[in-house]
């Protein structure tokens, strides 16, 4: 066994590492038919693994008629010809384990496709015994409560099938009719189902959709008891079985909602913060990030001691406003200038880079945040080179154009004639291929990739205490600068993030327990003077800094 390999043994593996997510059909594609496939994402695993992340999160790869880009499972024991075969697979996993990368995928258990030959089954005949293993009514009025998750697509969460001569339930689009997970097959399926891909060797899941899976009349539908029983069944058997493989939330709810995601660690060992998120985007648009802490203040204590929150700018869905409140989206719309084309449900379908009108300071500020706080971040493909998107795309489309390896007619990512990409390229000039891409900027040490390089070695050099230490927020009164100490065993980083425009410069008391002589682990946009056990630092606009401190010596020891 490598040493690679070994360390992916540690139960708490997921704690130290940066998680990259990788649309497959956006990534690479290796055999020139115009789309993203395995084999391409093996060819490109040199290249994550420079980069400095430790796991990566394939998007959907089972079989799919593609109508939710993969969320539509037709075939949950077969890989996506589009995409390869399940040896490629495996070889993509070997190929990861042995760079000592991890490798997660996504359960889907809310819905199927209504492709799949259950659900065909089940609407031709009304005693097949896949018949109960979706939700059916004469009437289409029942969990009249169920919010609907694409209010800009579908009028209802029922949807009459006159061959069924019945509606069937779909918390997403109509073409996803959802599973009753009442049903003991349906819980058994999903099992069977998690456990075929972690034979093949998957580190864990994301779990789509997590808060919907049960329904009950009179209720939201929304992360109700009988959600969380099923998901420690789901990590009881990962435990016994596959142990070391996680579970990752996706529940994007309230903070009281979220947090019951972890249940004190049976369930989940990351959930993603949803909460948060907006916030980072909200402490730009009012230059002061007071909120990112408030909600850290009561959000960070949820996480266990072998759990951690799942930090994420932006993933492959819209930018979700919904866990915020009107006066908060007004704000977020009045700062970002965004095209009426760009908003969707209750967000906006747009990228990290665009939304900062191009702006590197901001796009490595806040990466440098989610870095730098106690948790698992998450990257999002592209993201690091500050790749666009295209509005004219459909729906989410606008953010899962092909990747930018190098400046050229496909942009590197295929070798087919450009008109046949999966998706077109982004062609806005200040984000389209020739002005941002991999090539370049791996030869460029000012680039936007190599910032991001840099930042994610610096913290994988010190993983333990980003990961696991104890967080302190800073109190700096009214100053637009956002400070917090990670606080490990031998030594202490200070994280300081300046989210004005404006140069801005402070002070402070040093805390009695460490040596007043720091190291800088990062260079340029800020400076730093210690005098008196008070420390003074001077930030760039935009600009952030990791100081390092040596603990003392307890007294007595002294
Ligand atoms: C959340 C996924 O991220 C999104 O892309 C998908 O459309 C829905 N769940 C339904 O599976
Ligand atoms: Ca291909």
């Amino acid at each position: 066994m490598s040493p690679a390999e070994s360390d992916l043994r540690s139960p708490e593996w997921f704690r130290s590492v940066v998680f990259y997510e990788v649309p497959i059909r956006a990534f690479y594609d290796s055999n020139g038919d115009g789309i993203g496939d395995l084999p391409g994402v093996l060819a490109k695993l040199d290249y994550l693994s420079d980069l400095g992340v430790g796991a990566i999160w394939l998007l959907p790869f089972y079989r799919s008629p593609w109508n939710d880009d993969g969320y539509d499972i037709s075939n949950h024991y077969e890989v996506d010809p589009r995409f390869g075969t399940i040896d490629d697979l495996d070889r993509l996993v070997e190929g990861a384990h042995a760079r000592g990368l991890r490798v997660i995928g996504d359960l889907v258990t809310n819905h199927v496709s209504i492709e799949h030959p259950w659900f065909q089954a089940a609407r031709k005949d009304r005693a097949s015994p896949y018949r109960p293993w979706f939700l059916w009514s004469d009437t289409g009025t029942e969990f009249s409560r169920a919010r609907r998750i694409f209010p800009d697509f579908e009028k209802s969460n029922w949807t009459f099938d006159p061959e069924a001569g019945q509606y069937y339930f779909h918390r997403f689009f109509a073409t996803q009719p959802d599973l009753n997970h009442d049903h003991p097959a349906v819980e058994e399926e999903m099992l069977k189902f998690a456990r075929f891909w972690l034979d093949h060797g998957l580190d864990g899941f994301r779990c789509d959709a997590a808060p919907y899976l049960f329904k009950r009349e009179g209720t939201t539908c929304q992360s109700l008891p009988e959600v969380h029983t099923f998901f420690q069944k789901v990590r009881a058997m990962l435990d016994a079985e596959y142990p070391g493989s996680i579970l990752i939330s996706e529940a994007n709810q309230s903070v009281a909602e979220t947090v019951a995601y972890f249940d004190a660690g049976h369930e989940f060992q990351e959930v993603l913060h949803f909460p948060v998120m907006p916030n980072f985007y909200l402490a730009l648009a009012e230059n002061n990030p007071r909120r990112i802490l408030d909600v850290l203040r009561t959000t960070l204590s949820g996480a266990p001691a072998s759990c951690g929150w799942a930090y994420f700018l932006r993933n492959h869905d819209e930018l979700s406003l919904e866990q915020v409140s009107e006066d908060e989206r007004a704000l977020f719309f009045r700062y970002f200038p965004l095209p009426p084309e760009a908003r969707v449900h209750l967000g906006v379908r747009r990228r990290l880079a665009p939304l900062v009108a191009g702006d590197d300071s901001s796009v490595l500020l806040l990466t440098a945040l989610v870095l730098g706080l106690p948790g698992c971040p998450y990257l999002y493909y592209g993201d690091e080179i500050g790749m666009g998107d295209r509005l004219d795309l459909p729906d989410r489309d606008a953010v899962r154009t092909p990747m930018q390896w190098e400046n050229g007619p496909t942009a590197g990512f295929s070798s087919a004639d450009p008109s046949r990409l999966t998706r077109p390229l982004v062609t806005d000039p200040k984000f389209a291929p020739a002005a941002r891409n991999v090539a370049e900027q791996e030869t460029a040490t000012r680039s936007l990739l190599w910032r991001m390089r840099t930042l994610l070695r610096v913290r994988a050099a010190h993983s333990t205490v980003f990961g696991s230490a104890t967080f302190e927020g800073i109190d700096l009164g009214s100053t637009p600068v956002l400070g917090f100490w990670r606080r490990g065993q031998e030594y202490q980083i200070l994280c300081l993030y300046n989210f004005s425009v404006q140069p801005v410069s402070g002070a402070f008391p040093l805390p009695e327990r460490v040596w007043a002589s720091p190291v800088e682990l990062l260079r340029g946009g800020h400076s730093s003077t210690v005098t008196d056990h008070t420390f003074q630092y001077r930030l760039g606009p935009r600009a952030f800094s990791w100081t390092l401190f040596l603990c003392r010596q307890p007294r007595t020891a002294a």
